[in-house]
């Protein structure tokens, strides 16, 4: 499988700051065998887009409904009229600050993947859930509730990504141990397995919350880790490039 390095810039990122896509996008040209890509800020995808290559530009969220009077918002299609080739949908940053319930999370990949879009759906858990050793199963079941698996009409496999981020691990410098990492993209992976059956194994699982370029080898060597969400690490391409050669 193909490994899957995203950069989530999050609010961060001026015009100014292009000179760092294009760099990127120099250093991802030498790996013909690694998908690389960056989730810009929806005011820099089409500038962002139009002097990329070899990386693909995305958002960092899109709205379930096609349009209507969401003041504010932005529907699947104008990002990816603007340029934006997937969405990540479901970041714990927008479950908590929007309130971003599984339902809506859920709807969110069926817009993107009607207009075009792959969807970066994430999960994981808070620091209490990981404490009371109920991670793996809060974990399976937002998944399960996010994909909206139980009710009818469920993604496509193809334009389909899990990032599994523990909330406690997100811009905090904790990395969870290497074995529980690989314990829950072994259970994520069976997980989709039963959802969508055996292509399911072509779906990519990343590994995100505080990768940078020392730790990168280690988690990206995991079984079932099959690329990196990064935040603060992604912002420039010398923190950022290390992670892509790691792979
Ligand atoms: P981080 O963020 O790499 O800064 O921990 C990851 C993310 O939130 O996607």
């Amino acid at each position: 499988m193909r490994p899957y390095i995203v950069a989530n810039w999050k609010m961060h990122g001026l015009r100014q700051d292009l000179p760092q896509i294009e760099a990127i996008d120099a250093a991802a040209a030498k790996y013909n065998d690694i998908d690389v890509a960056i989730a810009v800020p929806a005011t820099l995808i089409q500038p962002a887009s139009q002097i990329v290559t070899h990386i693909s530009i995305g958002a960092q969220d899109c709205h379930h409904a096609p349009k209507g009077a969401h003041t504010g918002c932005l529907s699947s299609a104008m990002l990816s009229e603007a340029g934006a080739n997937f969405s990540i949908v479901g970041h714990s940053e927008r479950r908590a600050d929007q309130g971003e319930t599984n339902i809506i999370v859920a709807g969110k990949i069926m817009a993107a993947q009607n207009d075009n879009m792959s969807a970066i759906l994430c999960v994981g858990e808070d620091l209490a859930t990981r404490q009371s050793g109920n991670a793996l199963s809060y974990v399976s079941d937002q998944l399960m509730a996010s994909l909206n698996a139980g009710n009818g009409k469920k993604p496509k496999v193809d334009g389909l990504t899990i990032a599994y981020e523990p909330i406690w691990a997100i811009g905090t410098g904790h990395v969870p141990e290497i074995a529980d990492i690989e314990a829950m993209h072994d259970s994520l992976r069976a997980q989709l397995i039963a959802i969508f059956g055996e292509p399911a194994q072509t779906i990519r699982i990343l590994y995100g919350g505080s990768v940078n370029g020392d730790n990168a080898k280690s988690i990206l060597a995991v079984k079932n880790v099959n690329g990196a969400l990064v935040g603060g690490a992604s912002l420039t391409a010398s923190s950022f490039c290390p992670i892509i050669e790691s792979t």
